[in-house]
Parts: C-alpha cells; sequence; structure tokens
C-alpha cells in the first residue's frame, strides 16, 4: 500500500483544518489513512468535532494523552513510526503547529517519507512559545507548504525555502467555517446557557497565560474587569482549568464557566457575541472572518493578518478593559478587508496539488 496519503492529527484545532482537506482528496478518488495520535481525548476535545464536522473515524487512534512536551512527542514518534513502517504512505499531511505535527513531521523526515505541511511559514517569532518550534521544523523538513497568507510565504522564503515547494493555498480552517456557517444560530445557545442578548465570549489556554500563579492572577482579573462591563462566557480548555480555578476564576451569573464546547456550539455562540478575548490561533482567524471584535491577550500573534485585515488587536491584561470600553463605544460588527483567499476552497486547492504531487512521483 504506498499509493496512499497518510494525515496526522491529534489536537482540537487539526480536526478542523483537516476535515475540508479529507473531504477534498476523497472526491478526487485519492487514498486516505488518518491517524489520530490521541493527543487530545476527551469527548469535548476530539469527538464531538467527528460527528460535528462529518470527519471519517481515524483509521488509527495512538492514544498518546498527555505528558510532557518528550513524553507526548516520543509517544507519538513511536506510535507513528510503528503505523507508517506497516502502512507505508506515499506522502503524510500535518496540520498547524501542535506536538503531533512536529512528532508526525520527524517520523516522516526519518522514514524517508515526504512530508506536506498545511498552515506552513507562521511565525510569532516567539520562541517561548512550544508551538513556534514546532512549526521551524515542520516547515524545515516539508517537501510541500501550504500556506494561508502572504506573510506566511514571505517567512519560508525568507528561510531558503525553494519557491517551487510553496503553495499560497487559503485557509482550510476557513472552509470549515464557510462549510458550517448556516448552522451557526446564537438563539439557542444563549437559551440554553441562560445568557443576555449581549455577551462576550472568552477561551484562554496558552501557558503563558495559565500555566503559572502570577499570569494566571492577572488573567483572572483582566476577565473580571471585563464581566463587570460585559456577560462573559468561558468555555473553558482543560489545560488551564486548575490554575485559573485557583487564582479565583469562578462561575457566576456575569462569568460563566462551561465545559469546552463542540464546533457549531462554540462558533454559534462566537457569531452572535458583542466581542471575543482570547489567546486561540484559530479563534482569531474566524473572528475576523465573522466580523466579530476581537482582544487577543498576547505580547505577539503568528497570525498578523487578523490585524491588518481583520478585527483582532493584541491586549496585556491589564489593558482588556480599557479596549472593551472601545469596543463597547465602537460599531457592532465592525468589517475588514478578507485576508486573500480566505474564500472557502483552500481544501480543494490542497487536494489538487496533492493529487497532481502523487501523480508526478508516480511518473
Ligand atoms: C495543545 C497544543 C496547542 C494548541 C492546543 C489546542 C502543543 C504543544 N500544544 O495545547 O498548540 O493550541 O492544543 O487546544 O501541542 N487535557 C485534557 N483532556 C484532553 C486534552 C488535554 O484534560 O483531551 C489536559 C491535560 O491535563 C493536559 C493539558 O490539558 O496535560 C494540556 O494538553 P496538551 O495536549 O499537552 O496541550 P494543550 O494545552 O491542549
Ligand atoms: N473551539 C471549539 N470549542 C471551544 C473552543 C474552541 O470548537 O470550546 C474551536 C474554535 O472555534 C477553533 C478551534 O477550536 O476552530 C481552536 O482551537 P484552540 O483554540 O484549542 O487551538 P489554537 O487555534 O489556539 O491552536
Amino acid at each position: 500500500m504506498t499509493t496512499h496519503v497518510a494525515h496526522v492529527i491529534g489536537a482540537r484545532p487539526n480536526f478542523i483544518k483537516a476535515a475540508p482537506v479529507i473531504r477534498a482528496l476523497r472526491d478526487r478518488g485519492v487514498a486516505q489513512r488518518v491517524v489520530h495520535t490521541g493527543q487530545h481525548y476527551d469527548e469535548r476535545m476530539s469527538d464531538v468535532f467527528f460527528r460535528d464536522l462529518d470527519l471519517p473515524t481515524p483509521d488509527v487512534n495512538l492514544g498518546i494523552g498527555s505528558g510532557t512536551h518528550a513524553e507526548q512527542t516520543a509517544a507519538a514518534m513511536v506510535g507513528l513510526e510503528r503505523e507508517w513502517l506497516a502502512a507505508q504512505p506515499a506522502l503524510v499531511v500535518l496540520y498547524g503547529d501542535v506536538n503531533s505535527t512536529l512528532a508526525a513531521s520527524l517520523v516522516a523526515a526519518k522514514l524517508g517519507v515526504p512530508s506536506a505541511h498545511v498552515e506552513a511559514g507562521l511565525r510569532s517569532f516567539d520562541r517561548s512559545m512550544p508551538e513556534e518550534t514546532n512549526r521551524i521544523v515542520s516547515d524545515l523538513l516539508a517537501d510541500l507548504l501550504f500556506t494561508t497568507s502572504p506573510e506566511a510565504t514571505d517567512h519560508l522564503t525568507a528561510m531558503g525555502v525553494p519557491a517551487t515547494r510553496i503553495h499560497f493555498v487559503g485557509n482550510p480552517m476557513i472552509d470549515t467555517l464557510m462549510a458550517q456557517r448556516a448552522r451557526f444560530d446564537p438563539g439557542p445557545e444563549r437559551e440554553r446557557l441562560g445568557l443576555p442578548a449581549t455577551y462576550g465570549v472568552v477561551t484562554l489556554h496558552r501557558p503563558s497565560n495559565v500555566d503559572h500563579d502570577a499570569s494566571a492572577r492577572a488573567v483572572v482579573g483582566a476577565l473580571d474587569a471585563l464581566a463587570a462591563r460585559l456577560p462573559l462566557v468561558v468555555p473553558l480548555h482543560p489545560r488551564g482549568a486548575a490554575r485559573l480555578t485557583e487564582a479565583g476564576l469562578h462561575d457566576g451569573e456575569r462569568l460563566r464557566i462551561v465545559e469546552p464546547l463542540g464546533y457549531v456550539a462554540f462558533l454559534s455562540l462566537v457569531a452572535g457575541a458583542r466581542l471575543v478575548l482570547t489567546d486561540s490561533g484559530g479563534i482569531q482567524e474566524e473572528t475576523t472572518m465573522l466580523d466579530i471584535p476581537c482582544l487577543t491577550m498576547r505580547p505577539n500573534t503568528e497570525r498578523p493578518i487578523t490585524i491588518s485585515h481583520g478585527t483582532n488587536r493584541l491586549v496585556r491584561p491589564d489593558q482588556v478593559a480599557a479596549a472593551a470600553d472601545d469596543i463597547l463605544a465602537g460599531p457592532e460588527r465592525p468589517t475588514g478587508t478578507r485576508p486573500p483567499l480566505w474564500d472557502g476552497h483552500a481544501g480543494e486547492r490542497i487536494a489538487d496539488l496533492v493529487a497532481a504531487w502523487l501523480a508526478a512521483s508516480r511518473a
């Protein structure tokens, strides 16, 4: 079996990015295997997305679970090596910048299997983020690099990647958003959670915000200040739950803490929100497409196009209240220009390029 493409997915954002690529390759009759590393495993961090997005059940789940970076990456490498020695894919397709992406990239390179990196070239230029290391290594080792923005292409060119390997295809996460958009309906979600018509949505999971007592306290202070202005709902990522709770975060009438939500439920709430406060990568992009004001609680972003073309603004925790006041005094749905090629067809472009690559490699 040497003609199939192997997808590697493991964490929440991977599922959302892979869905349109897997669908478009299926439509083109390309044989595929989907490997779930098991990096995310809770029903609400994994299974719900397979149902919501009609993703195929993975052919294999490596069950790596949580651990330190080395434990998690090593477990994924061992499982992927075993899988690919047996299955012998012609090409592996990796998504984003999580530890499963890094592991897949290293294993493919050592086995001599070409890899394609979807969402290549993003850079925060902040080496303290684990994702930055994962991006750099996956880009260095990839044979096909699919970018979501012109800056990403520039970063790859600057690191010496030959232009023939780089393809600016648009954004598969936005494909999923556009495909599912008709299902977004804030009303029932608001009712279910007892939210008023005007509310904000908050998500937080970056280590720089939730892994240390001091940063967790600053984050909780920012949320309290924001909740004084606007009722909030916080679908809480499991990473931050314990430390943020210790730092004083608690469920209340103006600050509802809920479990992580499925894709349609979450984006329904975002689509109806007055503003979003986040440190997520993907949510910066989704709010840009939905014209929802977004405050990103980080010192930098690997997605500057969401600032230049979208609704995003970087803030420190102590700037959240004033930035929210600006937003609340401004238009409800500020419109930017859409980032180029964020048009719902990135998955199809990727599939065309992959199919052509497979045909050329067989010739
Ligand atoms: C990972 C990615 C991050 C991405 C995020 C998306 C890395 C280095 N980080 O961060 O880039 O933005 O996913 O959500 O790959 N946990 C559960 N249940 C789960 C999964 C995790 O309880 O299903 C808890 C565990 O306590 C675990 C912690 O969350 O230790 C962190 O999980 P991990 O996958 O290591 O990193 P994330 O913070 O989720
Ligand atoms: N998301 C979701 N439910 C939630 C929170 C986020 O479906 O409760 C979606 C969100 O819309 C986006 C993706 O998960 O598509 C982003 O994942 P995350 O923030 O975990 O990772 P990042 O993008 O920061 O890597």
